[in-house]
């Protein structure tokens, strides 16, 4: 059994790992990633009996080998950062350099610690937890568990939430073997920084980790295959990082096509483009992750699956068999660990009949944590004109904000896209996107805006404490609203 699993006997299930018949459930909830945990403890808070089934670690990619990791080494670039820059604050401290298994080992200790928690929150509830391959019977009802600490055992329930998650996709011509070539899976693990890394695909992923090698001492390439990195993103925030990424000597081609590698004594030599190459010690392949629906059972069931291997669902995440639900990165919405915990309660509030609202996927929230970090809610604007909008636009650089110079951060701006009144100032806010220092955190105040369909003139009514990198967020809106202080 994994450390961070134990399966929980209850009352009326007094062994589950034992037996080949265990018991009936309200619901019963295929993999513990956000998704399907989420799903278990709000269930379970609302007075759901639930069976969670993992076959692998709860908590799921994004504690183990997503999220909580990356963030975790990209703290250390942080500092690492930070200690290089002391002398400008007067604090004439060298940097000794960077022991990487202290890194990892602080990274494990988080883990660890939130794995352990996540474990005593489902036990604190009731969950009863299944070690194992959960298989989805042709009833629909029926949970065939296998493989793992609890045995052979079949479960039933009520209701049935699948939330298998996704894997990293690769591309032809690169088979990871956790050393030279290797997802964001085994790239997380290093122990060793490369003088060179090629990163392929410059998404979300591909970014985090071109920041982090950078920092850690990389020279950094980023191969991307559309026009520009962070497809998707608003094309002012995208030059900020692009810029800073320049800055800091990781290159970026982008429209580029990867064609294979050649493995040499020391590395490999990356081709691309028109007979182009680059030498590197690590290659990351970072193209996108794909549904992973694979170990459940569903072409013996009726659930429908897209060509992609997504599960189908509609608004509730209902799939196309009454009494399933799907979550998560498993259903073709934004492959993020907030939007598995959002959409693991919607069904739970569906199961429990409570009409819930709609996600609105158009809104939600989006966190980079590359140096410089981006956060964005609502459109882009570009996407808010493709979508018809009339927009009037502002943007305010941290250059001229205080805390971001008290912070040595300067790089960044807010940007806020509004609806246009007639007189040409701003009304109803369409999207707020974000760079710079702590970005992430700052996004907060920019979602509620964007999701409570406020008008700039509402937002820039309220306060914003003074110094604060925020007070940039304010003095956006503001702006649009015909008046300014700065
Ligand atoms: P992605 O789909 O966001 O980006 C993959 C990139 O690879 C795209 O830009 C694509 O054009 C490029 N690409 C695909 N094939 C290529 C090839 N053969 N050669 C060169 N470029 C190629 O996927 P990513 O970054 O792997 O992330 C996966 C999912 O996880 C995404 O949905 C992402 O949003 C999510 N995620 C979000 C994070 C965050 O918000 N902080 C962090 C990590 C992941």
């Amino acid at each position: 059994m994994n450390a961070s699993m134990e399966v929980v006997p209850t009352a009326e299930n007094e062994n589950p790992g034992s037996g080949s018949e265990s018991g009936h459930f309200d619901v019963i909830i295929v993999g513990g990633g956000p998704g399907g945990y989420a799903s278990a403890l709000y269930g379970a808070s609302a007075g759901l009996n639930i069976a969670l089934i993992e076959m692998n670690k709860l908590g799921g990619t994004c504690l183990h080998v997503g999220c909580v990791p990356a963030k975790a080494l990209l703290e250390t670039a942080t500092v690492l950062r930070t200690t290089d820059h002391a002398k400008e604050f007067g604090v004439l401290a060298e940097s000794s350099g960077l022991d990487l298994s202290i890194t990892q080992e602080r990274k494990q200790g988080i883990i660890d610690k939130l794995a352990g928690g996540l474990t005593s929150l489902l036990k604190g509830r009731k969950v009863t937890l299944f070690d194992g391959v959960g298989r989805l019977d042709a009833d629909h009802r029926t949970v065939h568990v296998s493989g793992g600490e609890s045995g052979d055992v079949t479960i039933t329930a009520d209701s049935v939430i699948l939330a298998a998650g996704s894997v990293p996709r690769t591309i032809p011509g690169f088979d990871v073997d956790g050393e030279l070539i290797v997802t964001s899976d085994e790239v997380l693990q290093i122990r060793e920084v490369p003088d060179k890394a090629v990163v392929i695909g410059g998404g979300a992923i591909g970014c985090e980790f071109a920041s982090l090698l950078s920092d850690l001492g990389s020279q950094v390439t980023v191969l991307e295959a559309l026009p520009k990195i962070l497809p998707g993103l608003d094309k002012d925030i995208t030059q900020v990082v692009e810029r800073s990424f320049k800055k800091r000597g990781i290159e970026v081609r982008t429209d580029v096509k990867v064609t294979g590698h050649t493995p040499g004594e020391s590395g490999t030599t990356v081709e691309f483009g028109d007979g182009e190459s680059v030498e590197a010690g690590l290659v990351v392949v970072s193209v996108g992750r794909r549904p992973f629906p694979d170990k459940l059972g569903l072409e013996e069931t009726k659930v429908g699956v897209s060509d992609r291997g997504f599960v189908e669902v509609d608004e509730n995440c209902r799939t196309s068999v009454e009494g399933v639900w799907a979550v998560g990165d498993l259903i073709a919405t934004p492959q993020l660990a907030h939007i598995g915990f959002a959409e693991g309660m919607v069904a739970i509030r569906d199961i429990l009949g409570e009409d819930p609202q709609p996600i609105d996927y158009d809104r939600v929230p989006w966190c980079i944590y590359c140096h410089p970090e981006v956060a964005f809610s609502g459109f882009s604007e570009e996407a808010a004109k493709e979508a018809g909008h009339d927009v009037v636009v502002s943007k305010h650089r941290f250059a001229g904000n205080g805390r971001a110079m008290i912070v040595g951060e300067p790089d960044g701006m807010v940007k806020v896209i509004a609806e246009k009144l007639p007189d040409g100032t701003g009304g109803q806010v369409l999207g707020v996107h974000l760079v710079g220092p702590w970005a992430t955190e700052l996004l907060g105040q920019a979602y509620l805006s964007v999701n409570w369909e406020a008008t700039v003139a509402e937002v820039a009514h309220f306060i914003q404490p003074h110094p604060t990198l925020s007070e940039s967020f304010g003095e956006t809106m503001m702006s649009l609203t015909g008046r300014s202080l700065h």
